[in-house]
């Protein structure tokens, strides 16, 4: 097996990476996704990789960035690839389980911490973030609002027991992870807030074949009706749920905007309105739940 520095091997693999990409984006992260490869086979940072660029590779080293190289050439995500994707500054563990975290969906969260700046919602209360994945909406919010309960609830026992390792590995103590098929486990409980990343997919939509949501779940994916089924009944059930005065913020696709705040308007929530994700659609939609 030919010897290979660490520059060497980063050179060569952001060609193969250029050259294997099926669109622009995978091509412009190509050296990205390179030195991430290798940092992770490493357990090192980038300065390392920067600073080191002439240290020759062992051959154990070499078999596993190679082979993860292979991997991410057949379209497999990176987070996959190592295992993790930050979220809210949050290192989190990600699995074929769940989605992995967005950037898009931090908007959701800028939109709480703005709720509290308003005193809309309460300095100590309660969270449920409903279809929690790898636990990154609950968790960014018990890492924002330490004085906090939050519980965050998916139906898919391998997503449960990740999102419980995250919690457990960043140590926050004021979240609860627990298995539930959206609200039947907290049938008699109420919040302060209600989140949610829902699966908002249409069946049939083509993007579904593109890119990293080739490899995540269906179940995080996909929705009936469109993909409006899931968004449907959690805004139904959501009043048995929220305290007087509590909020409901929903994550949805940049197309569903009007019919998820027609739906809130319909059940009787006021303040209905939604936020922008970074691309400027408007993919986060919620409204307060009047005390009557
Ligand atoms: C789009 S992913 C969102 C994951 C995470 N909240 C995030 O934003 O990265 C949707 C999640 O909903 C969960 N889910 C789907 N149907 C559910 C149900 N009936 N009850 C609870 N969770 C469900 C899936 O397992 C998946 O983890």
């Amino acid at each position: 097996m030919a010897a290979f520095s660490i520059d060497q091997w980063l050179q060569q693999a952001r060609q193969q990476l250029v050259a294997g990409a099926d669109d622009e984006h995978a091509a412009s992260s190509a050296a990205l996704d390179a030195r991430l490869i290798l940092a992770h086979v490493l357990q090192q940072s980038y300065t390392y990789l920067y600073t080191w660029g002439d240290r020759l590779l062992t051959a154990d080293q070499l078999q596993q960035a190679d082979g993860l190289l292979q991997q991410r050439l057949q379209g497999q995500p990176l987070a996959y690839i190592v295992g993790e994707r930050e979220f809210w500054s949050l290192p989190l563990q990600v699995s074929p389980a769940t989605l992995i975290p967005r950037a898009d969906t931090e908007t959701l969260i800028e939109w709480v911490l703005d709720l509290a700046a308003e005193q809309q919602i309460p300095a100590r209360g309660s969270a449920l973030d409903l279809g929690t994945g790898t636990g990154a909406i609950a968790l960014a919010i018990a890492t924002e609002f330490p004085d906090w309960q939050v519980t965050g609830a998916d139906f898919q026992p391998a997503a449960v027991t990740l999102a419980g390792t995250n919690q457990q590995r960043l140590g926050l103590n004021n979240a609860r992870i627990i298995r539930s098929d959206w609200y039947q486990a907290v049938a008699d409980e109420t919040f302060d807030l209600i989140v949610s990343n829902p699966p908002y997919i249409d069946g049939d939509d083509p993007h579904l074949h593109q890119g990293d949501v080739r490899f995540e779940p269906t179940s995080a994916l996909v929705a009936e009706d469109a993909g409006m089924a899931d968004l449907a009944h959690i805004i139904a059930q959501a009043p048995a749920h929220l305290n007087a005065g509590g909020w409901l913020l929903l994550e949805h696709g940049y197309q569903q905007a009007d019919a998820v705040c027609e739906l809130l308007t319909q059940r009787g929530f006021t303040q209905v309105g939604n936020r922008n994700d970074l691309g400027g659609n408007p993919r986060i939609s919620g409204g307060c739940w009047p005390a009557h």
